[in-house]
Formats: structure tokens, sequence, C-alpha cells
């Protein structure tokens, strides 16, 4: 396939760069939010509430399971207008609000209800309407820059700045200090993927994908990486996808593999598995994919090095589901960047 012809023509913006950057931009990224003057009543904090829509929404929700193994908070996503009735308990909360353009109704809403609150915040976007609030109301903000404003794209960027600020919070429990795990997990990418490799699956996979319908299924905290990959899909190549979680899909989604026929013989499932999973997750993994693959899905299970640590394998999942996606707009010919619906359906509310 001539990929670069098909990039020429329908990626407007360069996105394979982008992704190529996706460490070095993690580890800038880090830097910035661990640089963070958080107030005391942060840190303090048992539990945190991450504001954000689409791409930049992401990055908490991808936390939220990361701190599950390994935080020492819960954490909540919140994608809406509401804040929680439950901070009213008593219960030490801290917020943090990602907008890439500062600018999206929903997170202003809630965080000015948290303002309201009296919850301490930290803001993280590259300017517009949340710069100018978090100024006047001196709610600590972490600037950045990225070459275009799609926050999907720039993920490394969302996910690494509030990494950042979790760790300076001490809201991970990691064995080593965190930016020795935020270096290891950079240092074992350099070192074992290989990204040749890695764009050359990405298109092995987009065309094993073109054409089908895409569930995306993770384990633990591969599962808001599938979530990830379904974005991507939906986003960038401007297909039908899904994510849902091992091992719940089992209880449900395996016994409605069934009908429309039609669905399920045009249908991909796509199993992030890695080391890191529970063993009886792996199992179920292959079992339901050898199943559904039996009455006519296409099955793929995408490899990352497993030489990785957890964070170094979070990433390189995250980067390859990039490429894959990425790779599968060019089939369809679509430029990954587009995305007037959303903008058009932001304009019409
Ligand atoms: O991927 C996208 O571009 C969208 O899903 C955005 O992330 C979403 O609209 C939120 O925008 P912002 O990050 O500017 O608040």
């Amino acid at each position: 396939m001539e990929y670069d012809a098909l990039a020429k023509q329908y990626d407007s913006i360069d996105m394979m760069k982008l992704i190529d950057a996706e460490p070095a931009d993690f580890q800038k990224a880090f830097d910035l939010g661990y640089a963070v003057d958080l107030p005391p009543s942060f840190a303090s904090a048992e539990h945190v509430i991450g504001m954000g829509m689409g791409g930049s929404g992401m990055a908490y929700s991808i936390l939220k399971d990361f701190a599950r193994v390994f935080g020492t908070v819960s954490v909540e996503v919140v994608s809406d207008y509401w804040l929680p009735s439950y901070v009213k308990s008593g219960q030490k909360t801290a917020v943090m609000i990602t907008s890439f353009s500062g600018n999206t109704e929903e997170p202003l809403s809630s965080v000015e209800e948290a303002r309201q609150a009296g919850l301490p915040i930290v803001s993280i976007a590259t300017g517009g309407q949340l710069a100018t609030w978090s100024k006047e109301h001196n709610v600590p903000y972490i600037p950045f820059e990225y070459p275009v404003s799609l926050p999907r794209v720039g993920i490394a960027y969302t996910l690494g700045i509030a990494l950042g600020v979790f760790c300076k919070a001490g809201f991970f429990k990691f064995d080593d200090s965190a930016p020795n795990v935020v270096k290891a997990a950079l240092d074992g990418i350099a070192q074992h993927v290989h990204f040749n490799e890695m764009k050359t699956e990405g298109q092995r996979l987009a065309e094993l994908l073109k054409g089908k319908m895409i569930y995306c299924i993770g384990a633990g905290w591969s599962y808001p990486v599938a979530i990830r990959w379904k974005g991507q899909f939906n986003e960038n190549a401007k297909v039908i996808a899904f994510a849902e979680p091992m091992p719940e899909m089992c209880h449900n989604m395996y016994l409605g593999y069934e009908l429309p026929e039609i669905i399920r013989t045009n249908s991909a499932v796509v199993f992030l598995d890695s080391e890191y999973d529970h063993e009886r997750n792996r199992k179920r993994n292959q079992l339901v994919g050898h199943d559904l693959e039996a009455t006519g899905v296409t099955i793929i299970y995408p490899t990352v090095s497993d030489e990785l640590s957890p964070l170094g394998t979070l990433l390189a999942q995250i980067i390859l589901g990039d490429y894959v996606s990425y790779y599968l707009a060019l089939l369809n010919k679509k430029d990954p960047a587009e995305m007037t619906r959303i903008e058009d359906l932001k304009q019409r509310l």
C-alpha cells in the first residue's frame, strides 16, 4: 500500500510526525506537571475528580485505572456540566481540569461549581477562557503549547502533565521515585520499541480492520487504552468502534455476538493484552477470541514489547493504537485531523 502518497493527499497536519513525537512530548509534559506549586489541601486529598471532554478527558480515564493499581487516591472522571453531589460529604477531594482550547463549556461549568464548593483545583490548558478564569480566581494553572489544537493528538501532553501533577501530589505509590518511573518507561520505549516495526504492525492491523465495525477490549488499566483506541478509530479513521472491559464482556457482549449476522461477519475484535494483566483475563482473551473467530469475526491481538514497565506498556499501547487508527484513516481516504461534525455540533448547540 502506498501510504506516503495517501498521507500526502489526506493527512492535512502531518499527524504521523506528531505521533512519532509522543515519547519526547510525554517527558516534557511530565516535567511541566511535576513543577507545579500545589496548595497543601490539594496534596492531602483522598479523592481526585478529573474534568475534561473527549481527548482531554481521556488522560483522566487512563489515570483513573492506573491509580487503581498504583495509586493512593480514588479518581473519578467528570465529562459533564455537573459536579458530583458527594463532594459535599466531607471527603477530601481535589479537582483537575484539562481543556486544550480552554473553551469547552462542560468542564468550564463543572469547575466553576468546584470553585464555589471551595475545592482545591489545578487547571491545564493552552489558553482560552480557562486561562483567564484560573488567573481571575488564583487557581494554579499549567499552560502548555502544542502545534495543533487537537486534544486527541496531544494525549502525551495531557496525560504527561496530569501524571506529573499526580506524582507531585504523591498520589502514586511507585516503589521508585516518580521521575525515575517515568524515565525508566521512556528508556524502555527508546530501547525496545522499534518505531519502524511498530508502523509496519500498525499498517498490518489497519489493513485487517478496514471495512469492519470494531470492538476494543482491555482489562484493568488497559481498558481506558481500549477506549482510547475506540476514540481514535472514531475520530481519526471515522469508523464505528466501541470498547468493552475484560472480564465484564464475557458476561454479556460475548453472548450478543451472534446477531445480526451481517454485522458479526463484518466486525473485528481487538484484544489489548499484556503480561501485566491477570492471568485469568489473558486466558479469557484467548478463549473468547478463538470462539468469535470461529463464527467469522476478525480477531486481533496487538503486541508491544514485553520488555517494558507497566507505564512503558501503557504508552506503547497508546502509540500503537494511534498508528493503527492513522493508517486506517488513510485507507479510508479520510483526513485523520478533520473533525468538522464535532465543530459543527458545538456551533449548533
Ligand atoms: O478530540 C477532540 O478534539 C475532542 O474530543 C476534544 O477533546 C473535546 O471537544 C474537548 O476539547 P478541549 O480539549 O478543547 O476542551
